[in-house]
């Protein structure tokens, strides 16, 4: 039975690297059905739409959502991101962000193998806050940041049982502890007991601004790291750009219990400053797409996609598409 994937191109970039992950997943022979989602910063310009409920719920009926990337200098920044990108990871129930590192850091020899789990539906990204005595010399606004236990302890846990799955069974608690009081003890209490149930991982725990350093330094030492939606986003660009670029790094939003369709994209945006040049690299979106592949149980070609863009390919995002196609059919 083919696969049902919903596609969402979305904006600048988006589009042109999600053609190119659709190439490959079809030259690994997986069979899938794709339906094109016209959403992004030009659709909701020309008649309003960003992500109606009646569009999502048709997005529940699919296997797997791939998506390129939203946002435009057209619109108002977080109209797009907030209304379609956001509301799918809340509303889908995607708490998982998982975003996978290889490659070797700027001046290092050796690779490096880390992944990140990034909460994915609370933090800063709820929402909560506001804005007094807006446009005045006296405004202020104030912009919290949400956890909840159960939130928390289930993106903690996931992290823990990948961790024991991996051949080095080490997972580091990134976060702010020594400032963020309310949130950074939350996050550290429930580390360590969940930490209690999984005596055969080793644990280490590292301030944000020190795994800054940790990243371009020494990225060796991570194996599994945990942290919250912002201090991930952050890190996970910081992850590709010490992991051979922007252009290579991949994610998986997961509802990893299965109630609505998980979704996977690259770790960029729509890169306006390159958008309709094809001059984008469509590997992350293509290992995007293995990461989809391995969710879906199709780990044969997911396997075999990775292998293929192991060694790097330099070109036009159709010629690097084209070329990691040529690779996986062998
Ligand atoms: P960006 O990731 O789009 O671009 C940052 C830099 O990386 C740019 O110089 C860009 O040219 C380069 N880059 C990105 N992807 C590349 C690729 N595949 N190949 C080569 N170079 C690449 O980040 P930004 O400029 O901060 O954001 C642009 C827009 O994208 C904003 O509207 C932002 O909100 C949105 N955004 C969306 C997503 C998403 O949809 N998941 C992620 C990040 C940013
Ligand atoms: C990402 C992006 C998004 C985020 C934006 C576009 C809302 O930067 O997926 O990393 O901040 O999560
Ligand atoms: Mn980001």
């Amino acid at each position: 039975m083919a696969h049902n994937i919903a596609v969402i191109g979305g904006d600048g970039i988006g589009p042109d690297v999600t053609a190119e992950a659709i190439k490959v997943i079809e030259a690994a022979g997986v069979e899938i059905s794709t339906t094109d989602f016209d959403l992004g910063g030009q659709r909701y310009l020309r008649d309003g739409e960003i992500l109606s409920d009646e569009t999502l719920d048709q997005l529940r009926a699919f296997d797997c959502i791939l998506l390129g990337a939203v946002g435009t200098p057209d619109v108002p920044p977080g109209v797009i991101e907030r209304g379609l990108l956001l509301k799918m990871r809340f509303d889908l129930d995607l708490y998982i962000n998982q975003r996978p590192f290889v490659g070797t850091a700027p001046g290092g020899s050796e690779p490096h193998d880390f992944v990140v789990i990034r909460e994915n539906t609370e933090g800063p990204y709820v929402g909560e806050g506001g804005s007094l005595r807006t446009g005045t010399p006296h405004e202020v606004a104030t912009q919290g940041s949400f956890n909840t236990r159960h939130g928390v302890e289930r993106c903690i846990r996931y992290a823990f049982e990948l961790a024991q799955s991996r051949p080095r069974k080490h997972l580091t608690l990134v976060h702010k502890t020594n400032v963020l009081q309310f949130a950074g003890s939350l996050w550290e209490r429930t580390f360590n007991e969940v930490a209690a149930e999984f005596p055969d991982v080793d644990t280490a725990y590292n301030h944000v601004d020190a795994a800054c350093i940790f990243f371009v330094t020494d990225p060796h030492r991570y194996d599994v790291i945990v942290t919250d939606n912002l201090f991930g986003d952050i890190l996970t660009d910081l992850g590709g750009a010490v992991s051979g670029g922007i252009g290579l790094a991949s994610s998986a939003n997961l509802n990893p219990d299965r109630t609505a369709p998980s979704m996977f994209e690259p770790v960029h945006g729509s890169a306006p400053d390159i958008a309709g040049q094809n001059k984008a690299n469509p590997t992350a979106a293509i290992l995007s797409a293995a990461l989809m592949l391995d969710f879906l149980g199709e780990t044969d070609a997911a396997a075999r996609i990775r292998a293929a863009c192991a060694e790097p390919v330099t070109g036009s995002t159709t010629d690097v598409g084209d070329a990691i196609a040529a690779r996986v059919r062998g």
